[in-house]
């Protein structure tokens, strides 16, 4: 059994930690309004927009969980030259994110807007790239990775598989010496060798190996290890909590029952976590379980939720208490 006492002294000391974050950069636009007509254009409802807001997404939301948490957080990225850059940017700098943006004229900063009304989404509408970068933009990126790699005591890849992540990224990462920790898009799978630990959803590990879905969960994490030669996996089964892969053990950690909302983020959230228990000393297991109760949290909250310090401690006073 886990001691409280150990945990919330490991929880004590995230604000010591330096961690960059590096992937694919998302502005979550919200429109929020009221349908009182149909369009007599075309059959479709008629929205009067009565809010708009903004939230960070993608590897921006990796950062604002780390953020939340205490960790001194620098996060990569590439955004356009446009106004939604700027809003990103303006969104990072005041959640005391460091922000080592490359700016790239040639492609839009990934936007994906929700229009709600009556509480139910009616439509999203994405604007986005997902060619490969440019030689000169992945220069950039690389520099800036050397540049931070001194002072930073781990990387988070976060994949949105919008084109930011590559091979040469992804080795720089690793050749820093730094411990990297990657949640992966399936179809970017072969970038990985070499990482510290990768955390794929059930559908995400099924796919990277192309596994049929009769096979145990247990199969395709080797699976997984043997391709990438990786020592550690967590693979997160959502309602079911993780599973943790640690060279030829295999530990399942049940999640922590709760009312769903929202299940968005979870896994920004359980990345965020596991690192940041890691790298203040945390055990695989105990980086683990931690992040399975901040993910049971969040997905109990309404919105991208984050989880701050004082929050997982009484997380971990109810489930440790009894
Ligand atoms: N229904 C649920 N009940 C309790 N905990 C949950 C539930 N869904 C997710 N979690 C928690 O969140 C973690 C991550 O969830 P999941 O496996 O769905 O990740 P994901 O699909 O990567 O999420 P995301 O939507 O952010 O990409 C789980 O390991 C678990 O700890
Ligand atoms: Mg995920």
């Amino acid at each position: 059994m886990l001691a409280v006492e150990r945990l919330n002294s490991i929880i004590s000391v995230f604000r010591e930690r330096k961690i960059a974050v590096i992937g694919d950069l998302i502005l979550d636009k919200y429109l929020w309004g009221s349908v009182d007509r149909i369009s007599p254009e075309a059959p479709v409802p008629v929205v009067d927009v009565k809010k708009e807001s903004y939230n960070l997404g993608g590897a921006s939301n990796v950062a604002w969980n780390l953020s939340a948490l205490g960790v001194k957080t620098v996060l990569l990225g590439v955004i356009g030259k446009d106004e939604n850059g700027k809003l990103i940017r303006g969104l990072v700098e005041e959640k005391s994110i460091v922000p080592a943006f490359v700016e790239d004229d040639s492609r839009p900063t990934t936007e994906k807007t929700r229009i709600i009304a009556v509480s139910q989404q009616l439509l999203r509408i994405d604007r986005e790239s997902k060619e490969k970068l440019s030689p000169e933009i992945v220069r950039k990126i690389l520099s800036k990775i050397r540049d931070i790699s001194e002072e930073v005591e781990g990387f988070i890849i976060s994949d949105y598989g919008k084109g930011v992540v590559s091979q040469e990224i992804v080795q720089a990462c690793v050749f820093s010496g730094k411990p990297v920790f990657v949640d992966p898009k399936p179809k970017n799978y072969h970038l990985y060798k070499g990482i510290t630990i990768m955390t794929p959803n059930r559908k995400e590990a099924y796919e990277c190996v192309k596994a049929s879905p009769e096979e145990s969960i247990e199969f395709v994490g080797k699976r997984i290890m043997e391709d990438l030669s990786l020592d550690k996996l967590l693979i997160t089964l959502g309602p079911e909590g993780m599973a943790l892969f640690d060279g030829d053990r295999v530990k399942k950690i049940p999640a922590r029952a709760r009312k769903v909302y929202d299940v968005t983020g979870a896994g920004d959230t359980v990345i965020s976590v596991l690192a940041t228990v890691r790298l203040s000393g945390g055990t695989w297991e105990e980086s683990a379980i931690l992040a399975n109760y901040a993910g049971g949290y969040v997905v109990g909250e309404i919105g991208t939720a984050v989880v701050y310090p004082d929050t997982l401690k009484e997380i971990i006073l109810l489930n440790l208490q009894v």
